[in-house]
């Protein structure tokens, strides 16, 4: 259990901040939501608060609004902030890279000017695998190089280097970088998932549409690669195992009062065709696919080496594919869109 810091969530009733909300709150934690609803809708406060139990304490704003910022952390004693709030579409970022950079950087630096004027240095940072590029090595461990593949990539290597600058200028900074692998999977209640606004880039919600008729067909992006079916392969991690890395991160991170940088995937790849027969299975229907040309950008491989999110965070992800197909289909029947 914890002492019952208030941590901030920005973004926190996005996909990944909603579960990690539960997550705190079961771990004794006391989150706040701060959220300008670009992503995300209102209502995910409400499920919230019929998952909990409990008032969600949440904030209409945006980071870039630094007294604002400034304003809540004081106010509510945060000890910690978790920082989820920025833009994830790679195809929206080529198409438009000055609203990533802006949204993604803007409001980076927005929320370290609020930190660093109240004096609360504790950061839990969502990066990503897209920050190793096309890997040279796989698994890809945390000392893989990193490389950009599209502006999306480039702001979160620009968020890590700034949060490493930030730790130089002032030891005080605890910063916790978290680069996740593929998120997938829904809360098992079924009251909060991945809510994308228009169609899906990323395989999960597709096929979900598809699944529930509310996309015809899915294309599978390229059946040549160097795989053993051919399709990409990828580590898909349950959002509720990634959550629990949240609040492991940010114990350890209290614990040791250092900071890390750490994959958070399970080590293990599946290909598009293995999550396909596996959400065939978690729904009861078969999924209609077709082959399509590769996806522009795609890599063919990519799984992380979890081992030092368990040496460093004592945490490994537990939960299945099955589970992630299973919790995938619940919270897209429910249909909350
Ligand atoms: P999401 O879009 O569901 O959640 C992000 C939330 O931030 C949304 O609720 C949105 O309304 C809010 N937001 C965006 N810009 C904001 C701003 N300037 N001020 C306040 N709120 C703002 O995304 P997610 O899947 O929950 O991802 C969370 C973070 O994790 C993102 O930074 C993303 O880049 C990173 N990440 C996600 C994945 C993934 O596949 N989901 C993978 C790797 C990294
Ligand atoms: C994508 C992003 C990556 C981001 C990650 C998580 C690209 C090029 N990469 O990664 O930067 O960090 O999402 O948000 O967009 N697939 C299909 N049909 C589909 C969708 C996907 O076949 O309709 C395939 C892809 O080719 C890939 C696999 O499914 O082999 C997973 O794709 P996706 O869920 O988009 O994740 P990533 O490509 O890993």
């Amino acid at each position: 259990m914890s002492d019952g810091q208030s941590i901030l969530l920005t973004g926190g009733s996005g996909y990944v901040g909603s579960h990690t909300y539960v997550a705190l709150v079961q771990a004794g934690f006391k989150p706040y939501i701060l959220d300008n609803f670009s992503n995300s809708k209102k209502n995910v406060v409400e499920r919230l608060e019929r998952i909990t139990g409990l008032p969600v304490p949440w904030h209409e704003g945006d980071t870039r609004d630094v007294s604002l910022l400034q304003e809540i952390i004081v106010k509510n004693d945060i000890a910690a902030v978790m920082h989820f709030a920025g833009f994830k579409s790679v195809s929206e970022s080529v198409a438009n890279p000055l609203k990533y950079f802006d949204n993604n950087l803007a409001g980076m630096i927005g929320l370290f000017k609020a930190m660093e004027n109240s004096a609360c240095r504790t950061l839990v940072f969502s990066s990503s695998a897209t920050v190793y590029g096309d890997p040279i090595e796989i698994p890809i461990t945390e000392k893989s190089p990193k490389n950009f593949l599209n502006p999306y990539g480039y702001t979160k290597i620009v968020c890590e280097e700034m949060l490493a600058s930030l730790s130089v200028s002032n030891t005080q900074w605890r910063n916790g970088v978290l680069r996740y692998f593929n998120p997938v999977g829904a809360h098992p209640s079924g009251l909060i998932g991945e809510d994308p606004s228009g169609p899906p880039n990323n395989l999960m919600p597709y096929l979900a549409q598809v699944a529930v008729g509310k996309l015809p067909i899915l294309n599978i992006y390229g059946n040549d690669y160097p795989t053993p079916d051919g399709t990409g392969v990828r580590d898909y991690i349950h959002v509720q195992d990634l959550a629990e890395a949240h609040v492991a991160a940010l114990k350890t991170l209290f614990k040791t009062g250092s900071g890390f940088t750490v994959n958070i995937g399970t080590g293990r790849g599946y290909s598009v065709m293995d999550v396909v027969y596996e959400f065939e299975i978690a729904c009861g229907k078969s999924i209609p696919y077709q082959f399509v040309e590769r996806r522009s950008g795609d890599i063919a491989v990519c799984y992380a080496d979890a081992t030092l999110a368990k040496n460093l965070l004592n945490w490994n992800a537990k939960l299945s594919l099955t589970d992630m197909c299973i919790d995938s289909w619940r919270w897209q029947s429910n249909d909350f869109s």
